[in-house]
C-alpha cells in the first residue's frame, strides 16, 4: 500500500518535473529565439527555482537535457579533438560588386541554362561552430579549428542560452538520428561593453573587440565561468541525410523549426543585382544590428547546384564572401604625445595626420602603453593603421613597413608627468605609467569631470569644456570647490563665453546634485577600481560613507563580488589623508553620505509592488512589509518602474493606470502564491 503511494507519488513529482522543463523550454524559446517574451525574469527566476528545487531533492531524475544543466559543469584540463567527417570550409572573399559580378559569370557558366537563384545572409564576425545533435539531443559542439580537426567544447557551448539542448519537433515528426548544424558563436555589442567594463573595474584585461571576447571564452576551461558571458548563437547551416531539403532557403526555415535561432535578416535574391542591392544595404546599415558583422556572405540556393559546382581547395565554389571595406585606413603618425587620466595613468597618443575613418576625420588614437609601442615597433613618421571597431574608440594597430621612411624614431616614454612635471612610475606586473601627483592639473581636470559625469554627480553644464575653463581661471582646485562655487558667482559672470543665465543654470545644477544618491556620489570619487556597480555594491552593503571609511580589508572582501584588488584600492583611498579631507568637505556641503532606504536582499530584491484595494488576508501595510522583508520595494503610486500591482477588492484608479502601463497585475491569490515561492 505504502509503497503504490511513494511509486504514484515519484510519477507526480516526475511529471511535475517534466512539466516546468517543458514551460522553461517555451519561454526560452520565446525569449532566445523569438525575442518575445510573455512573462518576466522574475517570473522565469521562480520557475527555473522550482525546478532546481525539486531536481535536488530528485537527483535521480535530472537528464543532460533539463535547463537547469546548463550552469556549466565541471572545469576541464584540455579540449578533446575532434576529427570533423565533412572539413569545415572556409569562404572565398571578395571586396567590390566587380568581384560580385564575376562570382556569379564563373556560377552561370557550371550551371549552364537551368535557371538559379541566390541567399544573401549576414556574415557574422564571430566564431564558427558545429553541432550534432543525435535523436534531437545535443551530442556535440566542436570549433572549426584548421578545418579538419576542432576542439571538442561541448561543456562550455551548453551554457549558451540560445543553443537548444534539444531540437523541437511536431507531434508525429521523426526524431532525426543525426543532424550537424552550424553557425556562429558572438556577442552583442552591448553585452561585449557591459563585460569589459566590469573586467576594467576587476583590474582584468579587456578584449579588443567582441570576436576576440567570444574566441577567448569559448576556448576557457571553465564552464561555469563561460555561463556568465554574453554569448549567443545564430545558425546558418544544416547537415542531414535524414531530411529531404532542396534549399539553403529551406534549411534556414527548417532550422527555425528545429528551434534554432536563425537570422531574420538573410534574404532570397533572383539574381546577383539583388545580392549587390542586399550588400550595399547592409554595408550602409550594419551600425543598426545589435552585433558585429564584417560582411553578406553569397550562397547558390538550391542544393542540387551546390553539389555539382563542389569545392575547390578550401572553399566551396558555390557560395563566396562580399566583405564590407574595412573600419582601417593607413596615414602618418606625426608624433606620440601623453596624455594624464584622472587616476593618473599615463597614456601615449598617436598624433595623425587627419585621415577619414567610417564615419569621422580621426587625428588622434590611442596607442595603449608603452610595451605595445615596443611590441609592435611602431616608430614616428611610419604610415600607421588606425582600426575602429564599433563605439570603440579608434587605436593603432601596426605599420605598414614597406613605407618606413629613413629616420623614423622611436619612440622614448618620458620620465616626468608632462602635466606636472613630476616623475612617472610603472608598477610591476602593469603596462601603464602613473603619475602620482595628486595635485596634478590634468588629474585634478579629470576627477572633476568624472565627479560631474552624468552617471556620477550628473552636474548640467559641467563638461570637459566648462572644467577645463574653471580650472584654468583658477576658480577650480579641487572637486570639494565645486560647492563653493556659490560664493563665486561674479568671477563666474566675467568668465569669457559665461553670462548670468549660464551661471544661474550651473548653481542650480550643483546644487540639484547634492541631492544625488550616496552610491553615485561613491562612485564619482573616482576611486580606483571601482566603477558603478561595485560602487552600488558598496553603498548597499555598508549604508554610509562612515561605516565604509572604516571599514577594513578583510571587510571590504566580505562583501560579494568584491576580491582584493579592489578591497585594497577602496581601503587605500579611504586611508589617504587627501580623500579624508574631500570627504569632510563634502559632507559639509550637504551631500548624501546614507544610502537611502536600505533595501534589504532577497527573493524580491529590484522589483517594485505597489499595493491597492483590500486584501482579505492581511492589511495593506503588513502586505508591504511582506514584500520589504523579501528585499522588494513597496510604494504608493504606479509609475512605470512599478514591477506589479497587487489588487484587492475595489481597486482604485491604480488599476486603470496599471494596465495602460502594461504592468504585471497579481490578485490576492497569485500575490500569496509568489510570496509563497519567494520564501
Ligand atoms: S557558410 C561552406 N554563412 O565565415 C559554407 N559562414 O570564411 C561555410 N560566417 O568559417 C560557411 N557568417 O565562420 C557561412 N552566414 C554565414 C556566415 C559564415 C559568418 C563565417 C564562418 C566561416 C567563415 C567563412
Amino acid at each position: 500500500m505504502k509503497r503504490a503511494s511513494s511509486q504514484r507519488a515519484g510519477k507526480e513529482i516526475q511529471s511535475e518535473i517534466e512539466r516546468l522543463r517543458k514551460e522553461i523550454r517555451d519561454h526560452d524559446y520565446r525569449y532566445y529565439i523569438l525575442a518575445d517574451p510573455t512573462i518576466s525574469d522574475f517570473e522565469y527566476d521562480q520557475l527555473m527555482k522550482k525546478l532546481t528545487g525539486l531536481e535536488s531533492q530528485h537527483p535521480d531524475l535530472i537528464t543532460p537535457d533539463s535547463p537547469t544543466q546548463r550552469v556549466g559543469g565541471e572545469p576541464t584540463k584540455e579540449f578533446r579533438q575532434i576529427r570533423h567527417p565533412a572539413p569545415m570550409l572556409s569562404l572565398a572573399n571578395t571586396y567590390s560588386e566587380e568581384d560580385l559580378r564575376d562570382f556569379d559569370k564563373r556560377v552561370r557558366n557550371l550551371i549552364g541554362a537551368e535557371d538559379y537563384d541566390y541567399v544573401s545572409e549576414l556574415k557574422f564576425d564571430g566564431v564558427a561552430l558545429r553541432l550534432v545533435y543525435e535523436d534531437g539531443l545535443l551530442a556535440l559542439a566542436a570549433t572549426r579549428g584548421d578545418g579538419e580537426t576542432g576542439d571538442d567544447i561541448t561543456a562550455n557551448v551548453r551554457t549558451i542560452r540560445s543553443v537548444p539542448l534539444r531540437l523541437s519537433f511536431g507531434r508525429g515528426e521523426p526524431r532525426y538520428r543525426s543532424i550537424e548544424i552550424r553557425g556562429e558563436v558572438l556577442m552583442n555589442r552591448e553585452g561585449f561593453q557591459k563585460m569589459n567594463r566590469e573586467r576594467e573595474e576587476n583590474g582584468e584585461k579587456t578584449f579588443a573587440n567582441p570576436r576576440n571576447a567570444t574566441a577567448g571564452t569559448l576556448k576557457l576551461q571553465d564552464p561555469k565561468e563561460v555561463a556568465r558571458r554574453p554569448l549567443r548563437f545564430f545558425s546558418y547551416y544544416l547537415i542531414s541525410d535524414e531530411l529531404n531539403i532542396d534549399s539553403q532557403w529551406e534549411s534556414l526555415q527548417m532550422l527555425r523549426k528545429l528551434g534554432l535561432p536563425v537570422s531574420e535578416h538573410a534574404r532570397r535574391c533572383k539574381d546577383i543585382s539583388q545580392v549587390v542591392e542586399t550588400a550595399r544595404y547592409w554595408e550602409a546599415e550594419r551600425d543598426k544590428l545589435p552585433f558585429e558583422i564584417d560582411g553578406n556572405v553569397v550562397k547558390l540556393n538550391r542544393i542540387s547546384q551546390q553539389q555539382r559546382l563542389g569545392a575547390v581547395a578550401k572553399s566551396p565554389r558555390w557560395a563566396i564572401a562580399y566583405k564590407f571595406a574595412a573600419r582601417q585606413a593607413n596615414t602618418i603618425l606625426n608624433d606620440i604625445t601623453v596624455q594624464v587620466g584622472r587616476i593618473g595613468t599615463v597614456t601615449p597618443v598617436a598624433e595623425l595626420e587627419p585621415v577619414y575613418l567610417a564615419g569621422s576625420t580621426i587625428s588622434r588614437a590611442t596607442l595603449h602603453n608603452e610595451d605595445y609601442i615596443r611590441e609592435k615597433d611602431i616608430r614616428i613618421g611610419d604610415t600607421v593603421i588606425v582600426e575602429k571597431s564599433g563605439d570603440v574608440i579608434p587605436a593603432v594597430v601596426g605599420f605598414v613597413p614597406a613605407k618606413r621612411p629613413t629616420g623614423a624614431k622611436s619612440f622614448k616614454f618620458p620620465q616626468k608627468c608632462p602635466s606636472c612635471g613630476e616623475p612617472i612610475s610603472r608598477f610591476e606586473g602593469e603596462a601603464a605609467y602613473y603619475c602620482e601627483n595628486y595635485e596634478c592639473p590634468s588629474q585634478v581636470r579629470g576627477r572633476i569631470e568624472h565627479f560631474a559625469s552624468r552617471r556620477a554627480m550628473d552636474i548640467e553644464g559641467m563638461g570637459e569644456s566648462a572644467v577645463d575653463q574653471l580650472v584654468s581661471a583658477g576658480l577650480l582646485r579641487s572637486v570639494a570647490e565645486i560647492y563653493g562655487l556659490e560664493k563665486r558667482r561674479e568671477e563666474l559672470e566675467s568668465l569669457e563665453r559665461w553670462g548670468k543665465k549660464s551661471v544661474d543654470n550651473l548653481l542650480k545644477a550643483v546644487d540639484k546634485s547634492r541631492g544625488r544618491p550616496f552610491s553615485k556620489l561613491l562612485y564619482g570619487l573616482g576611486v580606483r577600481h571601482v566603477g558603478e556597480r561595485t560602487a552600488q555594491l558598496l553603498a548597499e552593503h555598508f549604508g554610509s560613507m562612515q561605516r565604509l571609511m572604516d571599514s577594513s580589508e578583510d571587510e571590504l572582501q566580505f562583501v560579494s563580488d568584491i576580491g582584493p584588488t579592489i578591497a585594497e584600492s577602496v581601503h587605500r583611498f579611504f586611508q589617504d589623508k587627501r580623500s579624508r579631507e574631500l570627504i569632510s568637505r563634502l559632507r559639509a556641503a550637504g551631500l548624501q553620505f546614507e544610502e537611502a532606504a536600505r533595501s534589504r536582499e532577497g527573493k524580491l530584491s529590484g522589483k517594485t509592488f505597489v499595493i491597492t484595494g483590500t486584501l482579505s488576508s492581511f492589511g495593506r501595510d503588513e502586505a508591504k512589509e511582506l514584500v520589504e522583508n523579501l528585499g522588494g520595494k513597496a510604494t504608493d503610486s504606479v509609475s512605470k518602474k512599478t514591477d506589479y500591482l497587487v489588487v484587492g477588492e475595489n481597486p482604485g484608479s491604480k488599476y486603470d493606470k496599471a494596465r495602460k502601463l502594461k504592468i504585471t497585475i497579481l490578485n490576492e491569490e497569485e500575490f500569496l502564491k509568489l510570496i509563497e515561492m519567494s520564501k
